[in-house]
């Protein structure tokens, strides 16, 4: 069992390749629906630079490109907000909450020009539990791509649980580095030695199939978590703690530069609680940042030549030779 070749990691050509074979052909969170709750709510997002945007329209939520059918402007910025019609910052085209093309203010005479033939691009969109996935280019359906999170989350009352809060979270290494860190627990004693003396390292495991990787360990006193880490084939993740769970997706922005856009769930959205919750999300996030520096000098030193493939131990490091399977089979050497 070896490690990919790091040339996976640092070649842009080899990105590219990522960005066609694995972004735009597999379901991708953006959200959670409930971001979506009156006409007009959007949330706007990139897909491995993908621009596109998710909407609530007196029909339901729609999903388009975020991109002007003109010149190619970004409609909207990123991020969530509310909006009636969608007007181009560029030349200030207007579409309507449907995607068909309204108003082009100075245009002049053409008889060629109809706006008809100018709608904005969809994007296919599918629900979840109560989480929003899009895919530019679908091969499968989203329910066969999540795989065995299906059957995994089956007694977990997700539902229940309702969106609080937003975080993003950026550093410099491929966004493939990071999942390799993410799917195994073997790094908990050198790289998070407070939550390493918080859980029962000893009976840490790990599991992998139908797209999912699955770890777990008993959590002593004290630990937020709830002992179960979950991530799901090509980049997304759900963790549980107590009173709730996080949901996160690995957004590579380029070769070597990823970003993390967590979302925090909570079962009591009372004010009273609202302390207990920043401090969950305090300390998730210190746990998720004390992997950055590793990944960062990692890239380095693959960018460098100065490493070949190691080994992968069987018994911590199955997910990262679960995840590696998955990227060969479509195609990474
Ligand atoms: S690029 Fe959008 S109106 Fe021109
Ligand atoms: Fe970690």
């Amino acid at each position: 069992m070896r490690n990919l070749d790091p040339v996976n990691y640092v070649s842009p050509e080899i990105h590219r390749e990522d960005v066609k074979t694995i972004f735009a052909a597999t379901w991708q969170l953006v959200c959670p629906v409930s971001r979506l709750k009156e006409r007009g709510d959007y949330v706007a997002t990139e897909i491995a630079g993908n621009k596109v945007f998710v909407v609530m329209t007196r029909d339901g939520i729609r999903a388009f490109r975020n991109v002007c059918r003109h010149r190619g402007a970004r409609l909207l910025p990123e991020g969530a907000g509310r909006c009636s019609t969608l007007r181009c910052p560029y030349h200030q085209w207007v579409w309507g909450e449907d995607g068909s093309l309204l108003n082009v203010p100075f245009w002049g005479d053409d008889p060629e020009f109809n706006k008809d033939d100018w709608a904005l691009d969809t994007v296919a969109f599918d629900t979840w539990r109560g989480l929003l996935f899009v895919c530019l280019a679908p091969e499968k359906t989203l329910a066969e791509q999540l795989g065995a999170v299906v059957p995994e989350l089956q007694d977990e009352p997700m539902e229940t649980y309702s969106w609080m809060q937003e975080e993003r979270l950026v550093f410099d290494a491929n966004w493939k580095i990071y999942t390799d860190n993410f799917v195994e627990g073997y790094h908990i004693p050198g790289i998070h030695p407070e939550f390493h003396r918080a859980i029962e390292f000893d009976r840490f495991e790990t599991t992998a199939h139908e797209g999912m990787v699955r770890m777990t360990a008993p959590p002593r006193e004290g630990l937020f978590y709830r002992g179960k880490w979950l991530w799901m084939w090509p980049n997304w993740t759900l963790s549980l703690f107590e009173g709730g769970m996080n949901t996160s997706r690995i957004n590579p922005i380029d070769h070597r530069r990823t970003e993390l856009i967590y979302n925090f769930y909570f079962a009591d959205t009372s004010e009273a609680a609202a302390p207990k919750r920043a401090k969950t999300i305090a300390d998730n996030l210190a746990v998720v940042r004390e992997d950055f520096e590793v990944c960062l000098e990692t890239q380095k030193n693959y960018e460098s030549g100065g490493y070949r493939s190691g080994p992968l131990s069987p018994r911590h490091e199955a997910g990262v030779k679960y995840f590696q399977d998955q990227l060969r089979a479509v195609g990474a050497r």
